[in-house]
C-alpha cells in the first residue's frame, strides 16, 4: 500500500481518504484550512498526516479535491512541487444551475490543469462521477477513468482496485471532457427521481 496524497479538505476528500485508509492507504491531507486539514486527518484516522500546503506532496498519486474554480489556482501554487506526480482531477465545472458544463470539448477541467501543472506531471480523471456519499459506502463500484498517460492511469486504476472498485478507462485526456458531461448525466438521473444513492457503472448482459 501506498501514500495517498489529497489537496483539500471538503466532502471528496473525507470520501476518498476515508476509503483508501479503510484499504490500507496512508493518507496525507493538505489545504488551505489547517484547521480543517487537521479535523479531516483526525477523522481519517489509520496514521492519516497534514503536509503543509504548497509544498511536495509525501504521495506519488496527488488527488485534487477541490472546487473547478480553485483548482487552478492551486496548481499554479504547487508549480514545481508537483513535478512527476500524478494529478487526479475529480473536478465538476458544472454551470451555476448545474444544467451543463463551463468548460468546452478540447479545452476540459482536466486538459486545463494538465496545462497548468509541471513537466512530467500526468493529470488522470477519476471519482468526477461518483457521489461522495455512495463512494463513503465503501461498496464495490465500478469507476472510469480518463488520461494520456498509460502508466499513470496504470497507477491510478490499481489504486482503484485496491478499494474495492472496477477501473474502467474512458479513453485519451480528451475523454475527461466526455465524463465531465457524465456528471451531470448522473446529477439528472438523481434529481429526476433516482436518488442521490446511485452509481453508474458498465455491464455485460
Ligand atoms: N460532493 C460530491 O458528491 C462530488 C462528487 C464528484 C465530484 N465532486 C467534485 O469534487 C470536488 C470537491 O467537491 P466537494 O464536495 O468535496 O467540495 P467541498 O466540500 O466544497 O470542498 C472543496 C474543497 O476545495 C477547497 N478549495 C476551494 N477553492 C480553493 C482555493 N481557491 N484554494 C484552495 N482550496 C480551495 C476548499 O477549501 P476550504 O475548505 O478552505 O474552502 C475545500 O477543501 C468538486 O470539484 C466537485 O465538483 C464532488
Amino acid at each position: 500500500m501506498s501514500i495517498i496524497t489529497i489537496i483539500g479538505s471538503g466532502n471528496m476528500a473525507s470520501a476518498i481518504g476515508t476509503r483508501a485508509a479503510k484499504h490500507g492507504h496512508t493518507v496525507e491531507v493538505m489545504g488551505r484550512n489547517t484547521t480543517k486539514v487537521r479535523a479531516l486527518a483526525d477523522q481519517i484516522g489509520n496514521g492519516a498526516i497534514v503536509g503543509p500546503f504548497g509544498e511536495t506532496p509525501a504521495g506519488d498519486i496527488v488527488i485534487l479535491a477541490l472546487l473547478y474554480s480553485g483548482v487552478l489556482d492551486v496548481v499554479r501554487h504547487y508549480g514545481n512541487a508537483l513535478s512527476g506526480k500524478i494529478l487526479v482531477d475529480i473536478t465538476n465545472p458544472f454551470n451555476a444551475e448545474g444544467s451543463g458544463l463551463v468548460t468546452t470539448s478540447g479545452d476540459s477541467a482536466s486538459q486545463q490543469i494538465a496545462g497548468a501543472a509541471p513537466k512530467g506531471t500526468h493529470v488522470v480523471k477519476a471519482f468526477n462521477s461518483i457521489f461522495g456519499g455512495v463512494l463513503a459506502e465503501d461498496k464495490s463500484m465500478d469507476a472510469f477513468l480518463a488520461g494520456d498517460d498509460a502508466e499513470a492511469k496504470g497507477r491510478v486504476a490499481e489504486f482503484l482496485e485496491s478499494m474495492d472498485m472496477r477501473p474502467l478507462d474512458a479513453g485519451g485526456l480528451e475523454a475527461t471532457y466526455l465524463l465531465e458531461w457524465i456528471a451531470i448525466f448522473l446529477v439528472d438521473l438523481a434529481r429526476s427521481g433516482a436518488g442521490f444513492e446511485i452509481a453508474l457503472g458498465a455491464g455485460v448482459l
